[in-house]
């Protein structure tokens, strides 16, 4: 009979041949969720035997990973923050760059008791709003998005984390119909001009929905909707905190100046500006 050993080894063969980055850690991730085997068990029975149904399962994963669909949509889970969000096809998986937004609104109100209100326009997984709603017990928020599938996913996620409680959302389009005064605002738009979405990974470009990224011919459609809107949205004192892609500053500190907006950036691991906060003008 095959082992677990033999699986893991042709699980690396398989996947490395698909250009796979880290081809022996994610066919041991595979084998886990095909077999319901830990890695501790994994690595020290190699040579224990596997049954065919599970053999075919983790054949099944295999070639859906050999195809480059992420590895999150497979295992239908991704982290964030360290907390377990559940995602899956239809919602963009949450990316660690986006983890600047969640130090940057700890360093904007270090009171987390506070009874914040938050907006998160593009709540997608939810990864962000429900982050701030475990980390902020006080706070209530609201999450905006046009589509079906990741409200839907926010919602289960909310249950999950046990914040849902203190949770709204609604399917529109940006903020349109909803009413602040919000004190903390918290955007990660689609940004990705249209002509780059092609070259990206394909994990990326052919599985991760394409309302998730395209961010028009320059990548700053959604902001140009977004930030006249916040002055409206924003509590004084209020802060916005707003992802943003390579650079996309260069153009959009100005933007947000001429609105009247006093901002500041933090930059992500890789030393790139990735969150830009705006507060409001007086
Ligand atoms: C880059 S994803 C971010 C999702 C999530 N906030 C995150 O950080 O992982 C952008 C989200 O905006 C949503 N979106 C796209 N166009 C929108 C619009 N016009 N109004 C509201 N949400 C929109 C997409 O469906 C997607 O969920």
């Amino acid at each position: 009979m095959i082992t677990a050993g033999d699986l893991l080894a042709e699980g690396t063969g398989a996947l490395a041949a698909a250009g796979i980055g880290n081809p022996r850690f994610e066919a041991r991730l595979l084998l886990e969720a095909a077999t319901g085997r830990s890695r501790a068990r994994l690595v020290t029975e190699p040579a224990e035997p596997v049954p065919v149904h599970e053999t075919q399962a983790f054949r099944a994963l295999l070639a859906r990973r050999a195809t480059r669909e992420p590895m999150a949509y497979i295992l239908g889970r991704a982290e964030f923050w360290s907390l377990p969000f559940a995602v899956g096809p239809g919602v963009l998986v949450p990316r660690a760059d986006t983890e600047t937004l969640i130090e940057a609104a700890l360093a904007a109100f270090p009171d987390r008791g506070r009874p914040l209100r938050l907006l998160d326009i593009g709540v997608g997984s939810g990864c962000l709003l429900l982050t701030l709603l475990h980390l902020f017990p006080n706070a209530r928020g609201l999450g905006t998005d046009t589509s079906e599938t990741a409200l839907a996913c926010t919602r289960r996620n909310a249950e999950r984390l046990g914040v849902d409680s203190r949770l709204e959302l609604v399917e529109t389009a940006w903020a349109e119909g909803v009413s602040g005064p919000f004190d903390l605002v918290v955007s990660n738009p689609p940004y990705i001009p249209t002509a780059e979405i092609a070259g990206l990974e394909p994990e990326v470009s052919l599985f991760e929905p394409r309302a998730a990224l395209n961010g028009g011919a320059d990548g700053l459609d959604a902001y140009r909707a977004i930030l006249p809107d916040l002055p409206r949205l924003l509590a004084p004192e209020g802060t916005a905190l707003l992802e943003i892609g390579k650079d996309q500053e260069k153009v959009l500190i100005p933007m947000a100046e001429a609105l009247g907006f006093a901002v500041t950036t933090r930059c992500d691991l890789a030393d790139i500006v990735r969150c830009l906060r705006l507060l409001r003008p007086r």
